[in-house]
């Protein structure tokens, strides 16, 4: 697994990518921060976006930095939005659902009728993420996420710098090239608190109900919503060109 224990700081290949990479995100965050004014970074409290948090936090960079709340997240993603605070004096913007959305979707199809069928899952997930995500974008010139090419099926080739169609402003992914390793490494030499989790084989992490632990040997996304096939292994906040 990858976490922070069998991270090897004596790997000077590993170091010096991940000080070119660092530099290079360094770079990118601010000119976001200087030419795409007012910017934000979506954080899910996944270890990609502790990284992008200690950059912009470090930097002092003039970056919003917001969750949503769905509802459904682990405790331990809840504690990292509290230690985040205590860590960076940074106050998370947490968005969260409108209730009656809520409401209506649990009263139709039951509170965990995302098992059910793929239609379904997207519905909750377009009530709990999709929807708010949109408001916390509304005014915003450019959102950054922590997402990263290796990631997935769905993700290979994905680019630093897009304009979002769908969201109608430009979208940066400042760890695109980077690998799992060199996001570990890059936690392990900055102390950057993250979430406990990562620590229990859950390498990626959204709602509680739709992420599992993995075992050796499967891909790291396997264990988010792992009764569907990888290629529709996406909540909606990332919508692709067809
Ligand atoms: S996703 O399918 O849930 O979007 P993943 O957990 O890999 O996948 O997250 C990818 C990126 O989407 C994160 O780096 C973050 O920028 C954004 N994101 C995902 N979930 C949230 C959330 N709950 N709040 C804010 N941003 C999020
Ligand atoms: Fe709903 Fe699961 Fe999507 Fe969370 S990840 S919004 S619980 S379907």
């Amino acid at each position: 697994m990858p976490p922070i224990r069998t991270i090897n700081l004596d790997d000077t290949a590993l170091l010096d990518s991940v000080s070119r990479k660092t530099e290079q995100a360094v770079a990118l965050l601010k000119k976001i921060a200087a030419e795409y004014s007012p910017a934000a970074l979506a954080n899910s409290l996944g270890a990609e976006d502790m990284v992008l948090t200690d950059l912009i936090c470090t930097e002092k960079l003039a970056i919003e930095n917001f969750s949503l709340d769905t509802g459904r997240l682990p405790p331990e993603t809840c504690d990292l939005i509290a230690r985040l605070r205590e860590h960076y004096g940074v106050n998370l913007t947490v968005y969260y659902p409108h209730h009656e959305l809520v409401e209506a979707y649990v009263r139709e199809h039951g509170i965990n009728a995302f098992y059910e069928s793929v239609e379904l899952r997207k519905g909750c997930c377009h009530v709990r993420k999709v929807e708010p995500l949109q408001r916390a974008l509304a005014g915003k010139k450019a959102w950054i996420t922590g997402m990263r090419a290796q990631q997935s099926a769905t993700r290979q080739g994905l680019p630093v710098q897009a304009f979002d169609e769908a969201n109608g402003l430009e979208k940066f992914n400042p760890l695109a090239d980077w690998t799992e390793k060199e996001v570990w490494a890059y936690i392990k030499l900055n102390d950057v608190p993250y979430n406990a989790l990562h620590d229990k084989h859950y390498p990626s992490i959204g709602c509680a109900p739709c992420t599992r632990a993995i075992t050796v040997g499967e891909d790291i996304r396997a264990g988010r919503w792992w009764w569907e096939q990888p290629e529709s292994k996406e909540c909606g906040l990332h919508v692709k060109k067809p």
